[in-house]
């Protein structure tokens, strides 16, 4: 039987080629591949799906959440609250800025941030919550904001759900191109709640200026490439398609019966399936018959930040984030994509179910 792959990005945008060809043509034709009127268009476009009132387009999504905590004057002294359970740049971003990133648990449930453990950690020093939409679930965003902290949503793995980038005052997205809406290569992309923000994200993306001649700030320089945000709008027209079979497909994994061999994601609104992690305490010994059967999955997250080496002089020892550190040993992924059929789904649970059966007996 034929691999099955854990994504299948291809299979998204193959049935797309002809606009994409198109669309790469018209750059080249006009000459203009910076700054030019599809990262506008794009960055409209994007304002409106999201329902904020503007966007910026960045190189990636870790700049993204750099450049918004360079807007918002985070920095040396400075304290921000995140989970360890997710990509390391989500921490990175703080600690570049020279902040501290200060790590709270997860509900093991969700995999997010448990707001009542991030309650505990809020210091006068406190500047932010960065919680994150982790695999395409909304974090607990109206509990989290009820502390009075201003949240930055790290949303790289979320664009497309309905529920999230309004309630932060910004919030952040990554296209790596597996991400839910991605681009042929890194891009990244801001939505500003506030008006002031959104401006100096702006500024700072090109070196704190507006017109190449005076630099009111000491920026970076983080832009969206023109050549991917005209691929990104045609992307972002197919996306409530593409979330849809992502929702169909999650659903189809439930009347399969993978709920009944391990820990999966629920049906929820606003969940937009990035990827479809489970959990089990025979983690391993599933991994190993997916892996026998030459069936994608991957492990996220097998050393949350605050385990990693450079985040080392932070002080957390193993066993400080009990449920992040309990996620990081049980979670595995099955594959999911917009598209994946039926019978492929049903290989997956058939693998998973025999090797449960084995650990049962
Ligand atoms: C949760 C999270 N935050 C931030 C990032 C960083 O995005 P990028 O790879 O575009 O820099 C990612 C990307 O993988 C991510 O998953």
């Amino acid at each position: 039987m034929a691999p099955i792959p854990l994504v299948d990005v291809k299979a998204q945008y193959a049935p797309l080629m002809p606009e994409l060809l198109e669309r790469v043509r018209d750059v080249m034709d006009s000459a203009e591949f910076i700054l030019g009127p599809n990262v506008g268009a794009f960055e409209r476009e994007a304002a409106e799906f999201l329902g904020v009132p503007e966007t910026i387009g960045v190189a990636n999504g870790t700049d993204a959440l750099v450049l918004v905590l360079d807007a918002m004057g985070i920095g040396p002294g400075d304290e921000v609250i995140c989970p360890a359970f997710t990509f390391y740049a989500t921490a990175e971003s703080i600690a570049r800025r020279g902040a501290t990133p200060v790590f709270a648990d997860i509900d093991a449930s969700t995999m997010n941030l448990d707001p009542a453990d991030v309650a505990e950690r809020i210091t006068s020093r406190t500047k932010a919550i960065m919680p994150v939409h982790l695999f395409g679930r909304p974090a607990a965003l109206q509990e989290l904001a009820s502390l009075g902290v201003p949240l930055i949503e790290d949303a790289a793995q979320a664009f497309g759900s309905p529920d999230i980038g309004r309630v932060g005052v910004s919030s952040t997205f990554s296209f790596y191109p597996t991400k839910n809406l991605f681009a042929f290569g890194d891009g990244g992309l801001v939505a500003a709640n506030d008006e002031e923000l959104g401006h100096r994200v702006r500024l700072l993306r090109f070196h704190g200026s507006r017109d190449k001649v005076d630099f009111e700030l000491v920026g970076y320089n983080s832009r969206l490439d023109e050549l991917q945000a005209a691929v990104l709008r045609v992307f972002l027209r197919q996306l409530p398609q593409w979330t849809q079979q992502r929702r169909e497909a999650a659903a189809r994994y439930s009347e399969l019966g993978l709920g009944e061999l391990c820990e999966c994601p629920p049906d929820e609104p606003g969940h937009v399936y990035h990827l479809f992690v489970c959990r089990s305490p025979e983690r391993d010994r599933i991994l190993a018959a997916l892996k026998e059967a030459e069936i994608g999955t991957a492990v996220y997250y097998s050393t949350p930040s605050h385990l990693q080496p450079a985040l080392r002089h932070l002080g957390y020892e193993p066993g400080s984030l009990p449920e992040t550190e309990r996620v990081a040993r049980e979670n595995f992924s099955v594959p999911l994509w917009a598209g994946i059929d039926a019978a492929t789904q049903e290989r997956v649970v058939e693998v998973v179910r025999s090797a449960a059966a084995v650990a049962a007996r």
